[in-house]
């Protein structure tokens, strides 16, 4: 198992020493390596057990920094990052060449964002080389809000987990591109379309691309428990699997049947919010519980709901 800790410093040295570190954020943790260096990037690709194609995200401790690393900043991009940052957005930006291949997986564009995380900043800012982070949890799996997720499936793999506790967005950064201009959303996440486009006007959201090998994340079937999940209408699924051991995990209500074993209501108050930062944690609880199945259904689409009904329906793709 690895340690789990607040020491800044540890982190900072294995990092410069080309280790892997987990780190906080607001939306999930990440598995960080030095992102200019491949040899370290290596390291992530092979504890996550992450295909080459998939490219990873580069963090950086604010807005200046991005100029080392891209060609340039569209206007939206400007606005949108004096706005969010740091935040749960992240920018696909012609990439310069101090960004390697491997972390873009090839690709022009690098996917760069601020993390809104008090001691992930410390780390970035006393750092010369920005970070390169996926999710810290094994590829297509449920991504990690807590250390505790990340002991138990990398534990073995990585040197530290910096402690920054349950992360209070609970699910992954938006991923935000420009063509020609018009902004396009490739994964709806941690920052809410309504909001983005109070600052830019309409945006176009594209995530729907089963096979494009561009952004797996949008794989039709990912962030997906080992478990069966099935979604609709949890009255008719609990009657069509009344001779199984049901998990249940509702949006705001609670279902009744002594067949249910284990149910997990998202929000009883019916917030979004509060939904996302939870529904993560609760699918592993599930996984990981005696369920047979897990029966969910979709929240209210607007908001974060919709980053949330769109990992819902992955998960049970
Ligand atoms: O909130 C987040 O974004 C978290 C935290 C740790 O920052 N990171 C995260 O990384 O979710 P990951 O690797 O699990 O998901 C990143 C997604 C992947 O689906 C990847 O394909 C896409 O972003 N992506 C990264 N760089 C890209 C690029 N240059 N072009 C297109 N898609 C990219
Ligand atoms: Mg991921």
């Amino acid at each position: 198992m690895a340690e789990i800790g607040k020491d800044l410093d540890k982190a900072k040295a294995l990092l410069e020493a080309g280790k892997l570190v987990a780190v906080p954020t607001e939306t999930v943790y990440g598995l960080a390596a030095n992102a200019l260096d491949v040899s370290s990037v290596t390291k992530i690709f092979a504890a996550k057990n992450r295909p080459h194609f998939d490219p990873l995200i580069v963090h950086v401790p604010d807005r200046d920094t991005v100029n080392k690393y891209v060609q340039e900043i569209p206007s939206k991009a400007i606005s949108l990052m004096k706005e969010f940052w740091p935040g749960p957005i992240t920018f696909l930006l012609a990439k310069k060449k101090s960004i390697p291949d491997l972390v873009t997986s090839g690709l022009d564009r690098v996917g760069i964002r601020c993390p809104n995380h008090q001691l992930t900043h410390a780390l970035l800012k006393s750092l010369s080389f920005p970070l390169a982070a996926p999710s810290a949890n094994p590829f297509g799996y449920v991504s990690p809000t807590k250390p505790e997720h990340v002991n138990e499936q990398l534990g073995n793999k990585i040197d530290y987990i910096l402690d920054g506790g349950e992360c209070n967005i609970g699910i992954e950064s938006t991923i935000i591109g420009f063509e020609n201009d018009i902004p396009m959303i490739h994964r709806v996440g941690g920052l809410s379309v309504e909001k983005i486009e109070l600052i830019v006007g309409d945006v176009q959201v594209q995530t729907q691309s089963v096979s494009n090998p561009q952004a797996p994340g949008q794989l039709q079937s990912h962030y997906a428990p080992g478990k069966i999940l099935k979604i609709g209408n949890i009255d008719e699924l609990l009657h069509e699997n009344r001779n199984t051991r049901v998990g249940v995990l509702s949006f705001q209500k609670r279902y009744a049947g002594d067949f249910i074993e284990k149910q997990i209501v998202l929000s009883p108050v019916g917030d979004v919010n509060e939904a996302a930062q939870k529904l993560f944690s609760a699918l592993r609880e599930l996984d990981k519980s005696s369920v047979e199945i897990i029966l969910t259904e979709t929240v209210p689409d607007f908001g974060l709901g919709r980053a949330i009904n769109d990992r819902l329906r992955r998960a049970s793709a």
